[in-house]
């Protein structure tokens, strides 16, 4: 079905990108241009000023730039999770990142269920799974949102379980005990394009307040290396965030406040204009980065029918839990998340991203009020 006066409007988009690097288009071309002409590619002074430049804004002794945030899953999994506890517990939620990462680096994963209301992880949904053989719990800051760090580690700290939190979805978040990023062991970050602060590429870091920890991370993201060409260190590898993709996150950084603000406005616009059948998960104040605009209904095929008649693009973060994926499940058979599993099938993702104008936010609205 079409809606009356849409047929003819372009697509709202899910995202677009061209619209930042439009916008940012003069800022982005000298930023590389400085880089050329300063002759340092990887590891130079653009890299230790970015690494600064967060390190302040977060307000933790330590960033370290990495290659994606997969890389810094990897690498600070590495850097806290004892040999002899090599397994990691984290949400299926949260589209296989760590997963992947743990994986990588040999560990094995348990999961825990989300809360029903937040989609995170939470004290009471993690106690039943810790144990003696568990090193590590990530902590995902699912679509912007910040997860009560410190409960967890009131629960964790006790047992000896290192906290780390995947930041990737976050940046920016503020809760009133702290700054997401600060809040746990070791904390991670992906600056993928898409991402509140996106690079022109890949790219990642891992911040904390741990000098042991950040020394740790310095080893395994260049080679395990100790000084130049001596190996100190197992499992290191290559993993660098270069000099162009440093400096146009530091350019772009002072930004990061207004644009999560605006994706703020935005989700909240639609929590107050949707009907009765869709619950837009809030995103009313810092505490929220507003990275993605996620609502549940127990009519998604009808909703995402409806929304793409509408012209709204959509997506779905994410269809399948880590434990049900085809390269899993069988590991998994036994594992049932009822409040994971029930999410999973009636999440969708709506337009959200700054540059989204004024006239397209009233599309999503309408289409979504009319459901
Ligand atoms: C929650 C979360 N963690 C980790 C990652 C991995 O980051 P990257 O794509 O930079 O490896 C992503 C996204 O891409 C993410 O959304």
């Amino acid at each position: 079905m079409t809606l009356p006066g849409t047929a003819t409007l372009p697509a709202v988009p899910l995202n677009d990108l061209s619209r930042a690097l439009a916008h940012d288009r003069s800022l982005v071309l000298d930023t590389v241009a400085r880089v050329v002409d300063s002759g340092w590619l990887v590891h130079g002074p653009a890299h230790r000023g970015f690494e600064s430049a967060l390190a302040d804004y977060l307000g933790t002794p330590h960033v370290l730039g990495v290659a994606s945030g997969t890389d810094a899953l990897e690498i600070a999994l590495r850097a806290v999770v004892p040999a002899d506890r090599p397994v990691v517990v984290t949400a299926a939620n949260c589209g296989g990142y760590t997963t992947t990462a743990a994986r990588r680096a040999g560990f094995g994963v348990r999961y825990a269920d989300v809360d029903e209301d937040t989609h995170l992880l939470t004290a009471e949904t993690l106690a039943p799974v810790l144990g003696p053989e568990v090193g590590a719990v990530v902590v995902t800051h699912l679509y912007g949102r910040a997860a009560d760090v410190a409960a967890v580690r009131a629960l964790c700290a006790p047992l000896g379980v290192k906290v780390v939190e995947d930041c990737a979805q976050a940046l920016g978040a503020r809760r009133a005990d702290g700054m997401v990023g600060a809040l746990a062991d070791v904390a991670t970050f992906s600056f993928y394009p898409t991402k509140n602060l996106g690079a022109l590429g890949d790219g990642g870091a891992v911040a904390t307040a741990d000098d042991d920890v950040a020394a740790a991370v310095a080893e395994l993201r260049q080679y395990g290396w100790r000084g130049k060409y001596r190996i100190a260190r197992d499992g290191g590898r290559n993993s660098r965030l270069d000099e162009v993709q440093a400096a146009v996150l530091s350019a772009r950084l002072p930004h990061l406040d207004a644009g999560n603000a605006r994706r703020r406005a935005i989700i909240t616009a639609y929590a107050e204009r949707a009907s009765s059948r869709v619950r837009v998960l809030p995103a009313d104040d810092a505490s929220h980065a507003g990275h993605l605009a996620v609502v549940t209904t127990d009519h998604r095929d009808e909703l995402r029918e409806h929304l793409a008649a509408a012209g709204v693009g959509v997506d779905v973060h994410y269809p399948v839990p880590d434990h049900r994926q085809p390269a899993l499940a069988a590991e998994h058979a036994h594992v049932t998340l009822p409040v994971t599993e029930r999410l999973a099938a009636s999440v969708l993702s709506v337009p959200v991203f700054p540059e989204l104008r004024d006239d397209e936010v009233e599309r999503v609205c309408d289409a979504l009020e009319r459901f």
